[in-house]
């Protein structure tokens, strides 16, 4: 049995002995998670791409944990959808264990390099870079922490040889892989924003400019050594040797060069973590605390619309989104103003999900009318913060693996931008991660912004992994990529399965609708008199068309007869795949 911190303490910090220690435990009501022994349900696999799904599957069925499968499922993914994630980038995981009732948090976040300073995306007249030419730039890519963070995980859940959940990434990876729609898709959308660097021309164009068609083969001898290496030493083979001289020599290339070296890689490591849990009406919905702000958002969002009957609303009725709409853009004001890497920031974590703090915000909201403007509030344990100014990414996926004995996996991982820094070493992309950061370090005011660059800090993440329990045993699990729009996708999937009574893929399929600044509606999928309504109580928006790579939702839940249903995100290309018991 476990008790689950709400709104908990820390673990500790990651990255040598220069950095902030963690903060210090806030008041730590519980809520139990329990072990259920009795699970009879088999498991499932819910990603974003088919090969993937069947690595993860293989893996179930040889016996293996979700963490065993969780790790062959990114090895795969890093291949065959490098636009997303990787060994070069970095990922949050939430791991339920079925026998203890455990329910912890794995931080693969990257960290800034020591070299990192606070103007280092602003240009020499003081104005910010442009992101093209950040994403593109050595200073964006931070140490990579994915692969790292899995090998903490599998010593604590493994059940198969950690080498055992690689194997067919490197079979893939030397037979080669058909190229899919929507990677010949992402080829494009990058090759058009100017052109590739050479190396990943080589790798993903015809010529230079031309995407790898459809159904082309793509072989990556490179990847398949690298996924060898790191089976034979772990993530070792990121802190020293080839494979480590190769990512500091990409970072530190022309055009603007970073400052990752040696001892960065070296000092790296992943951090468990408490999730962060609080009561959604009869649920308990657990996520990630800081360094990303997703677990905290999804329940400032919950926290807020807890105040309203939102299942006497439901998806048909304007009064339903409209309440949904307001609360998320009252959590987006506190998130981008608030959250960052708490180790480095003061977070009043605590206070932004606190229930009479969060009641006093949905008495904002008006039945009937938008509201006119939104700011953040000052919740308690607050200092003030300067305005927010950080951007937005293109490149992840979320996958949640449920074993056959009912642990569970939710993850989240990314490389950032679409092919990250489209910098590349030892066969895969290094992330840009580090453009999550604010670029400018103070608003105009001169006020400092939380999120601002700092050696050693992680840049604020919006994943939202996220696991929920009811009467302490495993619900359902969920997440998605997006950019900070995450927040959105996966509180909409949350609040039409907890409150509107949809299955996992009715709710995945629901428009999405991003509330931070202008809504953003994903107009194809929404009712257009819904959209008359919500225009006629005040809410302008804008339509989705061209806004980076939208959802990515997968989800699995635990139907009431015991049996396991999963959704995976039309909008991509992913499934969901039983294993029987
Ligand atoms: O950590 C984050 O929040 C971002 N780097 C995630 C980027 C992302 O989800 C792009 N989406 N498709």
């Amino acid at each position: 049995m476990t008790l689950i911190a709400l709104a908990g303490c820390a673990g500790g910090a990651g990255y040598g002995s220069a950095v902030p220690a963690a903060p210090s435990a806030t008041a730590t009501p519980v809520i139990e998670a329990k072990p259920n022994p009795a699970w009879r349900s088999g498991g499932m696999v819910a990603a974003a791409n088919p090969l993937a799904v069947e690595a993860g599957v293989e893996i179930l069925k040889a016996g293996g944990s979700a963490v065993d499968a969780a790790i062959a499922v990114q090895a795969v993914l890093g291949l065959v959808e490098p636009q997303s994630s990787g060994l070069g980038g970095g990922a949050f995981l939430v791991h339920y264990d079925v026998t203890t009732g455990d329910v912890v948090t794995y931080d693969g976040r990257e960290v800034a390099p020591r070299g990192a300073t606070p103007d280092m995306f602003l240009m020499a007249d003081g104005k910010p870079m442009s992101s093209l030419e950040a994403i593109r730039s050595g200073r964006s890519i931070g140490v990579p922490g994915a692969v790292a963070m899995l090998e903490m995980a599998h010593r604590e859940h493994g059940k198969l040889p950690w080498a055992r959940s690689w194997q067919r990434a490197a079979i893939i990876a030397d037979e080669g892989f058909a190229v899919s729609p929507r990677l010949n898709e992402m080829i494009t959308t990058a090759v058009a924003r100017e052109g590739f660097p050479v190396e990943a021309a080589t790798y993903l164009t015809t010529d230079g400019r031309t995407p790898l068609p459809v159904g082309s083969r793509l072989v990556n001898r490179k990847y398949a050594e690298s996924v060898r290496r790191i089976a034979r030493e772990g993530a070792k083979a990121f802190r020293e040797g080839p494979l480590a001289d190769e990512i500091i020599a990409a970072a530190r290339r022309d055009p603007v060069p970073g400052t990752l070296s040696h001892e960065d890689l070296r000092a790296y490591r992943p951090n468990r973590l408490e999730p962060v849990c609080d009561t959604y009406r009869v649920y308990v919905v657990c996520g990630m605390r800081p360094p990303s702000s997703g677990g905290i958002a999804i329940l400032s969002v919950l926290g807020t619309l807890e105040n309203f009957e939102m299942s006497s609303m439901g998806p048909a009725t304007v009064a339903g989104w409209h309440h949904f709409i307001e609360a998320q853009r009252l959590a987006y004001a506190d998130r981008d103003t608030y959250v960052a890497d708490d180790r480095y920031t003061s977070v009043p974590l605590a206070g932004l999900i606190d229930k009479t703090y969060l009641r006093s915000r949905s008495a904002l909201i008006s039945p009937s009318r938008a509201m006119t403007s939104v700011q953040p509030g000052s919740p308690p344990g607050s200092t003030p913060r300067g305005r927010d100014a950080t951007g937005v990414g293109t490149g992840t996926s979320h996958f949640v693996i449920v074993d056959t004995r009912g642990n569970v996996v939710s993850m989240t991982t990314t490389v950032e931008g679409l092919f990250g820094s489209q910098r590349m070493a030892g066969g895969f992309f290094l992330n840009n991660q580090l453009t999550d950061f604010s670029f400018r370090p103070v608003d105009d005011s001169g006020a400092p912004i939380a999120n601002a660059v700092a050696p050693g800090k992680k840049p604020r993440s919006s994943m939202s992994p996220t696991i929920v329990f009811r009467d302490g045993r495993f619900e359902l699990a969920v997440g998605s990529p997006g950019g900070n729009a995450i927040i959105a996708y996966v509180s909409k999937a949350l609040v039409g399965m907890l409150d509107w009574n949809l299955s996992p893929q009715q709710a995945v399929d629901l428009p999405n609708m991003i509330a931070r600044g202008t809504l953003v509606a994903e107009v194809s999928r929404a009712d257009p008199v819904l959209l008359e309504q919500l225009a006629a109580m005040g809410h302008s928006f804008r339509s989705n068309r061209g806004a980076g790579e939208g959802s990515g939702l997968h989800a699995v839940r635990v139907l009431p007869d015991g049996r396991l249903t999963g959704a995976a995100d039309p909008r991509r290309e992913g499934r969901a795949v039983a294993v029987s018991p």
